[in-house]
């Protein structure tokens, strides 16, 4: 190759080899667009915090008004639905209003029990999940209020549903999810927020306070982001195995599942979750030497029990990854690998606590060479039934 100046000399030019092609740009130089979203997550979160929590007025202007149901129904699919269930564990123990979490594919087609003091809530990414569609127009058509929590705007389920709430995630390009999946769970902390107030469990004063701590989230979920190393040195240790076990109590289980979701879907590692009181009754025995059980531990009222459950499996030789926080950390001797969250008010911890989940996911895909951004079998969305 030969360059000329502008007066048409030959000129050398030192050359540089860029190893990038559109595609790698389009992942901001990320390995896979999985990994970019992760590491987007604090940059959503802030600005969709910024955009509902600017002011106490502004928060209370944009969340619906909720005081006029005393039942929640919840309906969703795959980590949509796992959202509910940390929705329920948040709405049940702060708010104190009884929640019911559906699958979509189920609740379609049975004998629904609620009424004109129920709100259903439907959650979705895409906004366009046939079976969730459905579900929105069953409690429609039995003339029940429904909300929707949506990232795709203007799509079917924001279009139809009495409500909506966007969670301003931007395009998720990955499968499997990451960013929406968070700014859903921060929706839910939002909206048990409104609850609270509505039903008087917090003051204006308190509530203006939650709003602050929820603001400086995104600082905890950077710094969470930032032990990315230490995550995938624990993926180093697990990404031969053929069966791991995710363990926790409460909203930690509700985390479990998607932890161990987000495994299986794109690394096909055999993965369950159980809570962690209830393996002893049957599935224990698939415990052997070093299966891996990862524990998640960041409720401070049922960390004894989980605890205990722990030592369960310990002795039947399993390998403990525990993903636990400072408060909660001490020097326990039957841990092989650990992960500790920075120390935080109890209310942050469903948006920290997945955070090394889903990258100790995506290593163990990596590692194993799978197709991450795509895996067999799944799509983004599923307009079919
Ligand atoms: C698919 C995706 C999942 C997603 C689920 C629900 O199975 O692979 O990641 O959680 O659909 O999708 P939605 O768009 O309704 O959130």
């Amino acid at each position: 190759m030969y360059i000329y100046n502008k007066d048409m000399k030959s000129v050398e030019k030192e050359q540089l080899v860029v190893n990038w092609n559109a595609d790698r740009a389009e992942k901001n130089g990320y390995d896979h667009f999985m990994l970019k979203e992760i590491h987007e997550e604090k940059d959503v979160l802030r600005r969709t915090l910024g955009e509902y929590v600017e002011s106490v007025k502004t928060f209370l202007n944009k969340m619906p008004d909720m005081s006029k149901y005393d039942k929640i129904h919840i309906v969703a699919c795959g980590s949509a639905m796992h959202t509910g269930m940390i929705a329920k564990a948040i709405f049940e123990s702060y708010a104190e209003v009884e929640t019911v979490v559906e699958i979509a594919s189920e609740y379609r087609y049975k004998k629904v029990f609620y009424d004109e003091r129920t709100l259903v809530i439907v959650v979705s990414q895409s906004g366009e999940t046939a079976d969730t569609i459905a579900s929105l127009r069953k409690a429609k058509e039995d003339g029940i209020d429904t909300l929707a929590i949506v990232n795709v705007v203007s799509s079917t389920i924001a279009r139809e549903a009495d409500n909506v709430l966007y969670i301003r995630a931007g395009v998720e390009v990955a499968v499997a999810t990451t960013k929406a999946y968070l700014l859903q769970v921060a929706m839910f902390l939002l909206l048990n927020l409104k609850l609270m107030y509505e039903r008087h469990k917090i003051t204006s004063q308190k509530l203006s306070e939650f709003l602050k701590l929820l603001k400086k989230s995104p600082d905890y979920v950077e710094k969470v982001i930032a032990g990315e190393k230490d995550y995938f040195a624990i993926a180093e240790k697990i990404y031969n195995d053929q069966n791991i076990f995710f363990i926790g109590r409460g909203i930690d289980y509700a985390m479990c599942l998607e932890g161990s979701l987000k495994l299986k879907e794109i690394s096909y590692i055999h993965s369950e979750a159980y809570q962690a009181g209830e393996l002893k009754h049957g599935t224990i025995s698939l415990i052997e030497n070093h299966t891996k059980v990862i524990v998640l531990m960041t409720d401070r009222d049922l960390s004894l029990k989980t605890i205990s459950n722990i030592k369960e499996v310990k002795a039947r030789g399993a390998d403990i990854v525990l993903i636990t926080r400072q408060e909660l950390d001490s020097d326990y001797d039957f841990v092989s690998e650990k992960v500790v969250l920075p120390k935080t008010d109890d209310y942050l911890m469903p948006l920290l606590a997945i955070i090394p989940l889903q990258l100790i996911a995506y290593q163990v895909a990596k590692l194993r060479d799978c197709d991450i951004d795509k895996p067999r079998n799944l799509a983004k969305s599923v307009t079919v039934e």
